[in-house]
């Protein structure tokens, strides 16, 4: 049960009422450490990478190796284009063999975020790939190079969105932002309960990293089926790293890439429970 579409992940989930967990990676440590929880938990999942990640790692090299891992997996894997900006990434992406996209044109006038975002649906179905658009704006941004500032998604909006593109999954702001939240956030759940009334699509929730179990549980309830975690990660394989020197468990290379892969699982493993996909797969 190797690569699969995201599409059919995040229909049953919503039909399941839990939510996929969608982790960023940036080498083959972090993959490795994902597919661990996700296989040991037997959940579904997605593995994603963002544009703005690539100067680290580039797409024609991690690209194959996220889309191998998901073909080798035991339980189903999506790999997904997180946070597209530009049409020639998301090709390369869909030319690798990514089974999602999203185009990211939530700061864009609405009429233009619709035009990219509708292309972008068509180009990822000639693939018969999927695609994830964003209504609204979530805060920050994916790497920390921006603080873009949060603008609540309208529910209107989000339905006028939908019924333009297509789009097989729609990121909501709802108060939530990329990076470390520097309180704890307060999310609108009267809006995302308005917008999963009123718009027939899994939502998404990105800046996972920060927010409370009882509120990402709350948004599960509430028709959040795919969550964004990547800070997360990355702060956990890093502490893992610092914790294995602190202790003097790392003697050398294959030890230290032990303790890179043993932070990812964890985290994921942690999210997983919380997201209540264990044993959907
Ligand atoms: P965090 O870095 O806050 O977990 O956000 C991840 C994300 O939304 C990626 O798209």
């Amino acid at each position: 049960m190797p690569l699969v579409n995201m599409a059919p992940l995040l229909q049953k989930a919503r039909k399941g009422g839990y939510a996929v967990g969608s982790f960023s990676v940036a080498n083959m440590e972090m993959v490795l450490g994902v597919l661990k929880a996700v296989e040991e938990t037997k959940s579904p999942a997605i593995i994603q990478i963002a544009e703005v990640r690539l100067n680290h790692s580039p797409l024609e090299l991690i690209g194959p190796l996220m889309v191998a891992a998901a073909k080798n997996s035991s339980v189903p894997v999506a790999v997904h284009f997180d946070h597209g900006k530009t049409a020639e990434k998301i090709r390369q992406a869909l030319d690798i063999g990514f089974t999602s996209v999203m185009f990211d044109g939530s700061h864009l006038p609405f009429e233009e975020n619709v035009r990219i975002t509708a292309q972008t649906k068509k180009l990822a179905d000639e693939y018969g790939a999927d695609c994830e658009g964003e209504i609204g704006c979530v805060g920050g941004s994916e790497d920390g190079s921006e603080d873009i500032a949060i603008n609540c998604t309208s529910p209107a909006q989000a339905l006028e969105f939908y019924e333009k593109t297509g789009v097989d999954a729609l990121a909501v702001a709802i108060g939530n932002a990329h990076g470390n939240y520097k309180q704890t956030p307060k999310l609108r759940f009267d809006i995302l309960e308005e917008t999963s009334n009123l718009v027939n699509v899994p939502l998404v929730l990105h800046g996972g990293t920060g927010i409370l179990p009882e509120d990402f549980k709350k948004c599960v309830k509430l028709g959040i089926n795919k969550i964004n975690i990547a800070t997360a990660t990355f702060d956990s394989v890093e502490k893992s790293v610092r914790t294995s020197y602190g202790n003097k468990s790392i003697n050398g290379y294959y030890d230290l890439q032990t303790a890179e892969v043993e932070g990812a699982y964890l985290n994921a493993l942690k999210h997983i429970e919380i997201f209540g996909c264990a044993n959907k797969a």
